[in-house]
């Protein structure tokens, strides 16, 4: 299936506000002002409207899939802030060489099917001393756990290259710098976070329709890990999740 109309399952505008806040803490993060910047796999635009409200110089939000990129302009109109926003892949961006300070993508280059030539790609948009920073989610964290409950049912799946600093060191080159961040998840219940992800989320969505009567096992396997990392919070539930920012220097 192509990337546009896989990430058209579901809607990914609700459950990409799940994790907003890591897209948020990484730009906040950065130093942005003054520079030109690139959000990769942008979706709702949440990292580019981020970097364009801490005093971006240019902000270009890039995604292969136009409703996301709707979201993402009226969301930043609603901000105030004016990100240009291009429907493209990560593999062929229509932007020259050496046009930003600093490539981002949060969660979104690691759905590259490939990767190091979405990387190369976003180090050809970087100039000298700019950096590519990219998030990933890390193996000790809730959505590495909830993928690892679910991978008996999809024994084809590739194994992950971007839960571990040495599999990313291995891809990426030793030059990385990787650290590790983490947010909480705030949801009603465990049951409301499945019920969302199972509504919304694309991969879960072609997942379960791939399993068929299959999925309902699958279900309470992901419910079970959820609930492992459910501490009680003002909304009802709060899920802690971490995850692992890698930065490659330009040089
Ligand atoms: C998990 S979402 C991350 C979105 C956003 N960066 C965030 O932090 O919420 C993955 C995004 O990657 C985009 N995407 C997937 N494959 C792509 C490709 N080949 N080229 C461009 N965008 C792609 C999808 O459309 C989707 O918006």
């Amino acid at each position: 299936m192509d990337p546009a109309e896989f990430w058209s399952l579901g809607d990914y505008s609700v459950i990409g506000d799940l994790w907003a806040q890591a897209g948020r803490d990484i730009v906040a993060s950065l130093t942005v002002e003054n520079k030109d910047i690139v959000d990769l796999a942008t979706g709702t635009g949440v990292s580019a409207i981020a970097a364009a409200r801490r005093g971006g110089r240019s902000v270009i939000g890039v995604d292969v899939t136009q409703s996301l990129l709707e979201e993402a302009a009226h969301r930043a109109e609603t901000a105030g802030v004016k990100p240009q926003w291009v429907q493209a892949d990560m593999h062929q961006v229509p932007l020259g060489d050496n046009c930003a300070d600093l490539v981002i993508s949060t969660f979104g280059l690691i759905f590259s099917a490939e990767p190091l030539e979405a990387l190369n790609e976003a180090k050809r948009l970087v100039r000298t001393g700019g950096e590519v920073v990219f998030s990933s989610w890390s193996s000790s964290g809730m959505f590495s756990h909830i993928r690892q409950a679910l991978a008996p049912y999809f024994p084809d799946a590739p194994a992950p290259w971007h839960e571990d600093p040495e599999d990313i060191r291995r891809l990426v080159g030793p030059q990385a710098i990787i650290r590790e961040g983490w947010f909480t998840v705030e949801v009603n219940s465990p049951e409301t976070f499945v019920d969302l992800m199972e509504k919304h989320s694309a991969p879960i969505i072609l997942g379960a329709q791939s399993l068929g009567p299959r999925w309902p096992e699958a279900r309470d396997a992901l419910l079970s890990t959820v609930r492992r990392w459910a501490e009680p919070s003002a909304l009802g539930t709060s899920l802690r999740a971490s995850y692992l920012v890698t930065s490659v220097p330009v040089p």
